[in-house]
């Protein structure tokens, strides 16, 4: 490592976040990102890198993606973040955009966070506004942000670190693809909406039992709860559609997109809600103020990310990067069945399993070494989280397939090379 980069971690260490920076060292991963250009990232010493970790989708159309540098450029000669308190050009033009391609018909609003977890608060304050009701049951293991209410639904790991858990009964969770489970905190009728992210992200991309969201959804309507679809990470054409609770037939009475919507440069959060939903805007249109939420010039280029991600040709490519990445998968995988085995897949939304609980963390330091950046799952360490994007070419999954062939084996030594030692 050079002197620069030891010098700059102990800046970072002091200044920014001693735990995180840290962390990251421990692991044998001593990137501190520069330079960035589509898929790859060059850190600052050099290593270039393929960004198979995109943030959970934020850099879907790559970084720096010429088409919405130029978007943003060119709008930031008339716009900036604007007044959040008028009616502006950009905000209604997305909203209609969003509304245009919605997931469910009479999905006519969409209110603005400057982050997902923002919009992800907005959602449920919309929830209870709207059923007036108090309850919200999320997924085990969910993650849907690290703001207020979106704190409540995740991991107590977060939640009771800022002793923020849930202490009154409110936030209820309930296992992942269990509708008994589901059913027996639906049945009292108290609870405002479920929270679900299509597939769990941060869990590793479990992927949902056949039927079963749609069944989640028909028991919202049972006992009068609203169905909120969390498409932060899964959603913007990952799936092979616009959303992906429209593939398992799910018509959402509000959902959240993020991350990529912003195409990586500017962030922006939206919360898009029916007009059933909608009685808070109209009782109090000032019901949730966000300076940032909603800013001009991140409408501008989130209007842009969704024409992009709509055009024909980028449903084929995800298509054709998904057949080719699982293709080389597969044969990656019986090369070494005693360690990695299994592919979670929808589309490029992929989960690489390993048999061991940890087993992701090492792949991931030696893909790190090996030219290609992957991060482990943080809710589930025995899957890496693979997550193409969505312009790559074939000359990219290629180099992305031969590196991870070499990184996996390296991953499988060292951990079944820890077994023999210990055993
Ligand atoms: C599914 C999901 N929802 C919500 C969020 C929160 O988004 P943000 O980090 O922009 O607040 C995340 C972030 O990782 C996420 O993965």
């Amino acid at each position: 490592m050079s002197q620069d980069k030891l010098d700059f971690l102990d800046r970072s260490r002091a200044f920014w976040n001693p735990g995180k920076t840290q962390d990251w060292q421990d692991m044998g991963i001593d990137l501190v990102i520069d330079r960035r250009e589509g898929y790859y990232l060059y850190d600052m010493d050099g290593q270039r890198l393929i960004d198979l970790h995109l943030n959970g989708g934020t850099y879907n159309l790559g970084h720096r993606n010429a088409e919405l540098v130029e978007t943003l450029k060119a709008a930031s000669a008339r716009f900036d973040m604007g007044n959040h308190h008028f009616p502006a050009l950009a905000r209604t033009a997305l909203a209609e955009a969003l509304a245009a391609c919605a997931p469910t018909p009479g999905m006519v609003y969409t209110a603005y966070g400057s982050g997902g977890g923002e919009a992800i608060d907005i959602a449920i304050k919309t929830a209870r506004h709207a059923m007036q009701k108090r309850k919200i049951v999320s997924i085990v293991k969910a993650y849907h942000g690290h703001t207020g209410l979106a704190l409540k639904t995740g991991d107590d790991r977060f939640s009771k670190l800022f002793l923020s858990e849930d202490t009154v009964g409110e936030f209820i969770q309930v296992p992942f693809n269990d509708l008994n489970a589901m059913e027996d905190a639906l049945k009292g009728r108290d609870v405002a909406a479920v929270i679900m992210e299509t597939i769990p992200a941060t869990y590793g991309f479990p992927m949902p039992q056949e039927g079963y969201l749609p069944s989640v959804k028909s028991l919202c309507e049972k006992y009068q709860a609203l169905y909120i679809a969390d498409e932060v990470q899964t959603g913007l054409m990952r799936c092979g559609e616009i959303w992906a609770c429209t593939k398992y037939g799910i018509e959402p009475d509000i959902m959240v997109t993020g991350k990529g919507i912003g195409g990586g440069l500017y962030p922006i959060a939206c919360t898009l809600f029916t007009e059933r939903c909608g009685g808070w805007l109209k009782e109090d249109g000032f019901g949730h103020i966000s300076t940032g939420g909603g800013a001009e010039l991140g409408c501008i280029v989130a209007m842009k990310t969704l024409e992009i991600v709509q055009r024909p040709e980028v449903r084929t490519l995800v298509r054709f990067i998904s057949d080719y990445m699982r293709e080389g998968l597969e044969k990656i995988m019986q090369q070494y069945p005693d360690f990695f085995i299994g592919i979670r897949q929808h589309g490029v939304v992929m989960g690489l399993e390993f048999n061991h609980q940890q087993g992701a963390k090492p792949v991931m330091k030696h893909l790190y070494h090996n030219g290609v950046w992957a991060i482990f799952s943080t809710l589930d360490a025995s899957v890496l989280q693979f997550k193409p994007g969505l312009l790559m070419t074939q000359a990219d999954c290629e180099e992305v397939l031969r590196r991870v062939e070499i990184g996996i084996g390296l991953a499988r030594d060292e951990v079944m090379g820890s077994y023999r030692r210990s055993a």
